[in-house]
């Protein structure tokens, strides 16, 4: 990782002591790198989105967190708080770091819909959007994610996969999660 990313990651870390977010925050950045080199896109807006997208789970109280998220009927006003104050905590810690205001602007309103929206308007906000999508189709992925929403993995698996297609914009992303499906279904389902 580039210096000036890890300094962002390291200011972003006790914002994301919460529901496993830094290793959730570390996979989504090694699919935002990978997603960057297929297909171009302006790494200085992605990189720190993609590092900062979550820092605002730490807004809410922790018994709350596990109602705003996952499969069933997510609270979507809980939801929202984490992009409305994740916005906030980027841009407070990207002032912190001497960078272009433009780019810090386009950083914190991608954050400010990275779950919610669904009309990404450019190249980078897709790439964010994907990345962070991509982490339930990565086996360390799935197995958080498996654990915390208590499903049966084959019922999982099989959600995920009905779901791939209108959760993820890019086709290479979708590739990815293709191929982690699979790497997924010979490591936590029963044959
Ligand atoms: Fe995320």
């Amino acid at each position: 990782m580039k210096e000036l990313y890890q300094e962002i990651f390291e200011l972003a870390a006790p914002y994301l002591a919460v529901r496993e977010n830094r290793v959730h925050t570390e996979i989504c950045f090694d699919y935002a790198v990978k997603l960057l080199k297929f297909y171009g896109g302006r790494e200085e807006v992605v990189l720190p989105a993609i590092l900062l997208h979550d820092v605002g789970w730490s807004a809410l109280p922790e018994e709350k967190i596990n109602m705003a998220f996952g499969p069933g009927n997510p609270d979507k006003e809980l939801n929202r708080i984490h992009e409305v104050e994740g916005a906030k905590i980027a841009a407070s810690i990207l002032c912190r770091i001497s960078f272009e205001q433009k780019d810090r602007l386009e950083i914190c309103r991608i954050i400010e819909t990275h779950d919610s929206g669904n009309n990404p308007s450019n190249l980078e906000e897709k790439l964010v959007k994907d990345a962070d999508k991509l982490f339930r189709f990565n086996p360390r992925g799935f197995d958080i994610d498996n654990r915390r929403f208590k499903m049966q993995p084959q019922k999982y698996w099989e959600y995920l996969r009905d779901n791939k297609e209108q959760w993820l914009y890019t086709d290479y992303a979708k590739v990815m999660a293709t191929e982690g499906l699979e790497k997924i279904s010979s490591k936590f389902i029963k044959k």
